[in-house]
């Protein structure tokens, strides 16, 4: 059965509670790997003090932590995200300030009565089934000078933390993604990034492209981490293959990694990350 738009993000909201704790943990509670791309993101946004400054998608608070170390007691941060879980997180992680307020909402259907100066949103735009609703909100939600920064991930041939596993995956489990999932890398090349931007009404779009090394450990290691971090219902769904299934589905995943593993057997994946900022 194909998920609809509205089906789908209640599964993916219901993911996100559920997987925000380990989510921070590893990743964006460090700044390590893809996450070296928070502080250049408020770089390139140039956040300055007395700004006004929404953090959509902000999950557990990565990027607001980074805009808030900027700007300190001035100016105002709002981080908004669907999952009250992750917003919970980011809540704690950065302890309560007078300009600091952490919302619910889904980007699809909000809109505030003020506007803003910069809309950071890191790697969330491929989440929203209707990117274009979600990029209109946003430029309703900027002021005429303001600045929209967006990070999203490379096209999967050039983030193969990630597709060295769904490659071998999505030929043993073929619903691993469930119909009606939109594509997670499809606004990974600067062309498709740029047109959606541009369609959206934004002007002065620059994007960035950035390579970061990640190391999982060795190919045990990244086999064992991605099952322990991933979701509960995809990993139910490697759960139920039969043993056999399992071990040929683990060789097939060492296969794709062998390009990325170093002569100690450590595995060192390049990362690439795209970095947009847009004028009003
Ligand atoms: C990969 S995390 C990124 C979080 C954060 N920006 C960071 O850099 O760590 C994606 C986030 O998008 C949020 N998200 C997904 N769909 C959403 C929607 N329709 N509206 C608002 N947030 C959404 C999820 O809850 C999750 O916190």
């Amino acid at each position: 059965m194909k998920l609809d738009h509205t089906e789908y993000k209640q599964r993916n909201i219901k993911i996100w509670n559920e997987i925000a704790p380990r989510y921070h943990k590893r990743w964006a509670g460090v700044n390590q790997g893809p996450f070296q791309s928070t502080s250049k993101l408020v770089d390139l946004v140039n956040v300055k003090k007395d700004d006004s400054i929404l953090d959509l998608a902000c999950g557990t608070g990565a990027v607001t932590k980074k805009i808030l170390n900027r700007i300190g007691n001035s100016g105002r941060v709002i981080g908004a995200d669907a999952s009250v879980t992750a917003i919970n997180i980011a809540k704690k992680w950065n302890g309560k300030k007078s300009n600091l307020d952490f919302i619910n909402i889904d980007a699809e259907k909000f809109n505030f009565n003020h506007k803003f100066d910069i809309i950071t949103c890191q790697y969330a735009l491929f989440f929203f089934p209707n990117a274009q609703k979600a990029l209109k909100n946003i430029r309703n939600s900027l002021k005429k000078t303001g600045t929209l920064g967006i990070s999203v991930h490379g096209h999967k041939d050039k983030v193969p933390f990630f597709s060295s596993i769904l490659d071998a995956i999505t030929k043993f489990i073929p619903d691993y993604v469930p119909p009606g999932t939109p594509n997670l890398d499809r606004f990974g090349t600067k062309k498709s990034l740029y047109d959606e931007i541009k369609n959206a009404g934004f002007s002065k779009i620059s994007i960035k492209d950035f390579t970061f090394s990640y190391s999982p450990g060795n190919f045990e290691e990244y086999w064992k981490n991605y099952l322990k971090y991933i979701a509960k219902p995809i990993k139910e769904k490697v759960d139920a293959l039969d043993k056999s299934q399992r071990s040929e589905l683990k060789q097939a995943v060492k296969q794709n990694t062998i390009p990325y593993t170093k002569r100690n057997e450590v595995i060192v994946f390049p990362w690439q990350v795209l970095i947009l900022t847009a004028k009003y």
